[in-house]
């Protein structure tokens, strides 16, 4: 049986793919930060837990990533900070996690000869939309210190392809969302504070659109992209080629829940205005035209399952403390 390596592992998106890598039979082995109670996250109750290989240790330290890539073939790396508002607090934990955390990654794969390495980038990356749908051709533009430290790690990546022919596929997802994510991102924010107090949210601005994928549609254009040769030294965006407002959301969510609560500023919610990315809005033709991906969740379908999950699993959250 193949085995891969997975960064981030313990993660929104790394738990899922870890998971679905091991239902199409693969042997994961899971990297994650280091910590002193063995906490894996996630995937701590996993029903393939005893089924992982776990490897804790530090994406910044060259070191235990050596180490652990010596194991396999082929690494998804999806090891990264990836709160906007914390970047502007620390923008150099960001280069150090995410440029150097990467760097680690491709020399790696360099002396170790890796087949196959997928790194993980983001629509940030583009800053706001100069055109909608956006394709991989699309400009550039830091607009937060997160999106400057993926642009970065983007960069090293091509550079080590086009250096060393480094077999780096270079993922490009738009934003992901579903089961597990983090209560600061727009979705789960949404329906936690709903679940806390249905009668009001706090939210930011609610004119801004993403193009948001359903987490499972997310990890399967990860396989897909893996599996494709072609794709050695490209960037592929991920992304269903729609876009919802966040008051779109606002009024999706509210009518499955079948709530009408009343929407609060929270100006801590909002972005200063010049690092504020207005649209996002995702060119999936690349994806679509080289592998076999197709989205099988509808956003509707996707919030769904996800506020099903979130009721299911309120013992994880803290419903009585709001964070940004
Ligand atoms: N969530 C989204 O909407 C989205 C969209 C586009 C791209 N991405 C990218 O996908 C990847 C995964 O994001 P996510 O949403 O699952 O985030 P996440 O925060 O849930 O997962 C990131 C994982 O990286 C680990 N990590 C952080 N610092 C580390 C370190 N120093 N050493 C080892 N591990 C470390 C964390 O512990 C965590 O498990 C990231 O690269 C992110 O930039 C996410």
């Amino acid at each position: 049986m193949k085995k891969i390596l997975i960064t981030g592992a313990c993660g929104f998106i790394g738990s899922h793919l870890t998971e679905m890598m091991i239902e199409k039979g693969y042997n994961v082995v899971a990297f994650d930060r280091y910590n002193s109670n063995n906490d894996y996250g996630w995937l701590n109750n996993s029903k393939y837990k005893k089924h992982i290989e776990f490897e804790l240790g530090d994406i910044r330290d060259f070191d235990s990533v050596y180490k652990v890539m010596k194991k396999v073939k082929t690494v998804f790396h999806l090891a990264a900070l990836i709160g906007i508002p914390y970047s502007y607090l620390s923008p150099l934990a960001y280069i150090k996690t995410n440029v150097e955390g990467t760097y680690n990654v491709l020399e790696s794969s360099k002396i170790l000869n890796l087949e196959n390495v997928i790194i993980t980038s983001t629509s940030e990356t583009y800053g706001s939309a100069m055109y909608t749908p956006m394709d991989e051709e699309h400009r550039l533009f830091g607009q937060s210190p997160y999106a400057a430290s993926k642009i970065s790690a983007d960069q090293v990546s091509l550079s080590y392809y086009n250096s060393f022919d480094t077999p780096i596929k270079l993922v490009r997802p738009f934003n992901v969302y579903g089961p597990r994510q983090s209560t600061r991102a727009i979705i789960p924010t949404i329906i936690c504070q709903l679940l806390r107090n249905s009668s009001k949210i706090y939210l930011g601005n609610l004119n801004t659109s993403r193009d948001y994928t359903y987490v499972s549609d997310t990890c399967e254009a990860f396989f897909q992209i893996y599996k494709s040769k072609k794709l050695i030294g490209e960037v592929i965006n991920v992304g269903t080629n729609t876009k919802f407002t966040i008051k779109e959301i606002v009024n999706i969510i509210t009518s499955e829940m079948n709530l009408s609560p009343k929407i609060i500023t929270d100006k801590k919610r909002v972005r200063p205005v010049k690092s504020e990315v207005q649209k996002l809005q995702c060119d999936n033709n690349k994806l679509k035209n080289n592998t076999q991906w197709i989205q099988k969740n509808t956003f509707k379908r996707g919030i769904t399952k996800t506020i099903k999950w979130f009721l299911k699993n309120k013992n994880f959250f803290d419903f009585r403390s709001y964070h940004v």
